[in-house]
């Protein structure tokens, strides 16, 4: 049981306590994690935390300009944006091996960043969004023996870094962390996002990524989430309303589109189109280890794929996944 303002009272302290005078480095992806982290030590520290923001290309629609809008535009935390885009497009051109492209986003992600923390010269700590689930799951490596998928967090930078770390959320779970980021003032729509992978839309465009099939993807994605915001789940009458669900993005845990490389026939107006598929794939879990899929309205679904062909030249057809896990994974690679 713990009470907010004494909480932030305390960690700012501790924080202030650790680095000194130094100076402090955050790789800010986004997420919940990293940017609770972030508003944290910018409170206790202001200036003397730099955020350096990779744009690997991958991100969903607006996502990079609203980060910044976030950070650096409203809670004026110095944050360094890079768009590595071509850089990334071109190290995964050609590649079509899920495993070969996690291990590439990964890896070129620890080179952009490093490239830009050797430039902050004064720097002495590296700060990471690290929440005790993490902590536990990196303890509990060593004995699974193998690894189903390598998840690549952007957590997960070198030693050879030569940097102090400094991880403040590294005793919290993840809705103690929500509540932390509410309280320091970063909006609650951020705050309750459903979790987006570290390599993003890398993931989620089948087999090879091309800029042209992530802008797609990026449009269709975007409409889908509106629409889910947008659609009220009907509760039984009389049942009091504070407290519960009231939407479909609140009433699942992870809902997003895929892009198929494949082509199809359709038809528009007068004519025959041959155009990519789009997957729709929306989720109901406690922990993301198990996972159902969600029974979303009927009358929903066929909006959102309505919208998407109308709206997303280039997709001429919508397919909804309708897989569990086990056997499937929620991402598709
Ligand atoms: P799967 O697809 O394995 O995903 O059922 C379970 C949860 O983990 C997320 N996920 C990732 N997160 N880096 C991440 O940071 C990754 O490489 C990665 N792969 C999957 C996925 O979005 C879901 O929430």
């Amino acid at each position: 049981d713990w009470n907010m303002p004494d909480y932030i009272a305390e960690a700012v302290a501790s924080i202030r306590q650790q680095v000194g005078s130094d100076d402090v480095i955050l790789g800010l992806s986004g997420g919940v994690d990293s940017s609770v982290a972030a508003a944290l030590i910018h409170r206790a520290i202001g200036d003397q935390l730099t955020c350096v923001f990779v744009d690997h290309g991958l991100l969903r629609l607006n996502e990079g300009d609203m980060v910044m809008d976030m950070f650096a535009n409203n809670l004026g935390v110095k944050v360094i944006r890079v768009d590595a885009t071509d850089q990334f497009m071109g190290h995964l051109a050609g590649v079509t091996d899920p495993e070969v492209k996690r291990k590439i986003i990964g890896r070129e992600f620890v080179e952009v960043f490093q490239v830009e923390s050797a430039k902050l010269k004064n720097a002495k700590w590296l700060a990471q969004g690290t929440i005790y689930p993490d902590v536990i799951e990196s303890a509990g490596k060593g004995k699974k023996g193998h690894t189903i998928k390598s998840h690549h967090n952007v957590g997960g930078l070198p030693e050879t870094l030569n940097l102090k770390l400094l991880e403040p959320l590294r005793e919290l779970f993840k809705d103690e962390v929500r509540a932390l980021g509410v309280a320091l003032g970063l909006p609650a729509t951020m705050v309750y996002r459903h979790p987006f992978p570290g390599p993003g839309l890398g993931v989620r465009i089948l087999g090879e990524v091309k800029k042209e099939f992530a802008d797609l993807l990026r449009r269709a994605d975007a409409i889908f989430i509106e629409e889910l915001r947008n659609c009220t789940i009907d509760l039984p009458a009389g049942i009091d309303q504070q407290g519960i669900v009231k939407n479909w993005y609140e009433g699942t845990s992870q809902a997003f589109a895929v892009f198929l490389p494949v082509k199809s026939v359709g038809v528009m107006g007068d004519g025959r189109t041959y155009e990519y598929v789009v997957a729709l794939r929306a989720v109901q879990t406690q922990d993301f280890m198990t996972a159902h899929w969600a029974h979303l309205p009927h009358e929903l679904l066929g909006r959102v794929s309505n919208r998407i062909i109308n709206e997303v030249r280039g997709i001429n057809r919508v397919v909804y996944d309708i897989s569990g896990k086990p056997p499937a994974t929620i991402e598709w690679e």
